[in-house]
């Protein structure tokens, strides 16, 4: 059995797809959502859901064990960021070896690092006058964004294109691939 927590800071409507996603496999469950964020739309979510959610605070994420802890009792073994903020600490990715993944809204390695999310990535790529853009997704380690790349996929962008523009695109390649490339991957660790 694969029980999933996902990490989002923000709406969480990929949060909400993959739970629905796997709402009708027997072996795979997202069993949390966690966030930093007390206001995140992505609480509304859960709750509608019926899925356990956890809010919590920087210092404690960063400087304590007991996310962590809060992990473990869940029996959680596969971790997955959708639009989180933070940086994982090493205590969560010493715990959890090629088990934390993340999808970023660019093609890595361009329009990656610190500061780097949701709609300052767009309007990044459609400063730069990029011809396409597209979804990475990775697993995490200790730099922002610069883990091994699982999976990538593309779209194109038209001149005129603004950054909400962009953003839906985007949120349509993730909702097609990353449910799929998480079951991807749970199948091959399972074989
Ligand atoms: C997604 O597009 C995701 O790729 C991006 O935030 C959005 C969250 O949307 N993540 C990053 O920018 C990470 N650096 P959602 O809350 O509706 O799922």
């Amino acid at each position: 059995m694969t029980r999933i927590a996902i990490f989002a800071s923000g709406s969480g409507s990929n949060a909400e797809n993959i739970a629905t996603y796997f709402s009708t496999n027997k072996n795979v469950e997202v069993v949390l959502i966690l966030t930093n964020n007390p206001t995140a739309f992505v609480l509304e979510r859960a709750k509608k859901l019926g899925i356990k959610s956890l809010t919590f605070n920087k210092h404690d994420f960063l400087k304590t064990g007991e996310i962590l802890n809060f992990l473990r009792k869940n029996d959680i073994n596969l971790i997955v960021l959708a639009g989180f903020l933070l940086k994982i600490p090493k205590n969560l990715l010493n715990a959890f070896p090629n088990k934390i993944i993340n999808i970023h809204p660019a093609l890595l390695p361009k329009y990656g690092g610190k500061g780097m999310f949701g709609n300052q990535v767009h309007q990044s790529v459609i400063e730069a006058k990029e011809k396409e853009s597209g979804i990475t997704i990775h697993y995490v380690n200790e730099n922002y964004d610069e883990g091994k790349i699982i999976f990538q996929a593309r779209c194109s962008i038209n001149p005129t294109d603004t950054a909400n523009d962009l953003a839906y695109k985007i949120h349509a390649l993730e909702y097609a691939h990353f449910p799929k490339v998480i079951e991807q991957l749970i199948t091959s660790s399972n074989n």
